[in-house]
């Protein structure tokens, strides 16, 4: 009897990870077999915790922080988008025995953002605060959408710097320090910067946000992000949080695995009512 399909997700911490009930839902869904399970991998277990997995027959894995670059080494094989960002977040076993890297970030972002909740990203100014990995992920998605520009804000302003010039190719990008913005207007402010996770938000002027303009944090709670309750207290349209970000990558990495496309919107909208 051939055993059941095993897919997991990596990271630390892990414990309150919403990837195994997403997955498991998409799998109901789908009426796909498979088993998805939270594994607690710390960066110096990785390597090994991996090649354990696809030993005991694993065909997918998610890495999430702090373990997608690592991720993006360990693979055998890139895609395109995985290549840019230089991060991994969804791994799968090929047919020969490799793995193929791949990164799903920077697209759900797009969907949620475009699909879900009908924001326009063509022509719009668009502010990224934050230049960690999690920023990397999403500035090839989003330039494929043709922003009149994108402007990165970051505490260190070199890291900043440095993305831009990796994406300049792409379109119009800069990069500066949260002071020299405060009399610029943005359509789209996306909060990158891990600030969330401890409750605090970077340093941002009163007037950033254009009228009608919406913010997005890409982490996300059971509780409104402090960012989120900055774009409500600032006149935003919509200020969201990355939960239907998580759905959308997470669909993505299932259609890479399985090649079957899951549908979101009635899982968002399920795991937005277990949160209130
Ligand atoms: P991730 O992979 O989640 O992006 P990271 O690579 O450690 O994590 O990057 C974290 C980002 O959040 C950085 O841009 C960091 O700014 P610095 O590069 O100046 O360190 C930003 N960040 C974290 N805490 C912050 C805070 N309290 N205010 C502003 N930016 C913050």
């Amino acid at each position: 009897m051939s055993k059941i399909d095993q897919y997991a997700v990596f990271g630390h911490p892990i414990k309150h990870s919403k990837s195994p009930r997403i997955h498991s839902l998409f799998a109901e869904q789908t009426q796909q077999q498979l088993s998805y399970c939270a594994q607690d991998v710390a960066a110096d277990s990785f390597t090994t915790a991996v090649t354990e997995f696809f030993q005991q027959g694993g065909k997918g894995l998610n890495c999430t922080v702090p373990l997608k670059e690592l991720a993006w080494q360990h693979a055998d094989s890139l895609s395109d988008r995985a290549q840019f960002s230089k991060a991994v977040n969804t791994l799968a076993l090929q047919a020969d025995g490799t793995l193929l890297g791949d990164n799903t970030d920077g697209l759900g972002l797009v969907a949620d953002l475009s699909i879900n909740h009908s924001i326009t990203l063509s022509d719009s100014r668009i502010l990224i605060l934050g230049a960690g990995g999690a920023s990397r992920g999403i500035i090839a998605p989003l330039m494929e959408k043709s922003p009149a520009h994108i402007v990165i804000a970051n505490r260190t302003v070199e890291k900043a710097i440095t993305l831009s010039n990796e994406f300049s190719q792409l379109g119009d990008i800069s990069a500066c320090a949260y002071d020299e913005i405060k009399n610029s207007e943005f359509d789209l402010i996306l909060n990158a910067t891990s600030a969330s996770l401890t409750g605090e938000l970077p340093p941002l002027a009163d007037s950033l946000l254009a009228k009608n303009g919406n913010c997005y944090d890409l982490a996300y709670g059971n509780e409104p992000t402090a960012f989120v309750k900055w774009g409500l207290a600032h006149g935003a349209e919509k200020s969201l949080d990355g939960l239907g970000m998580l759905v959308e990558q997470a669909a993505e990495a299932f259609f890479i695995w399985r090649a079957v496309r899951p549908e979101t919107a009635d899982i968002i909208t399920l795991l937005n009512s277990e949160r209130n």
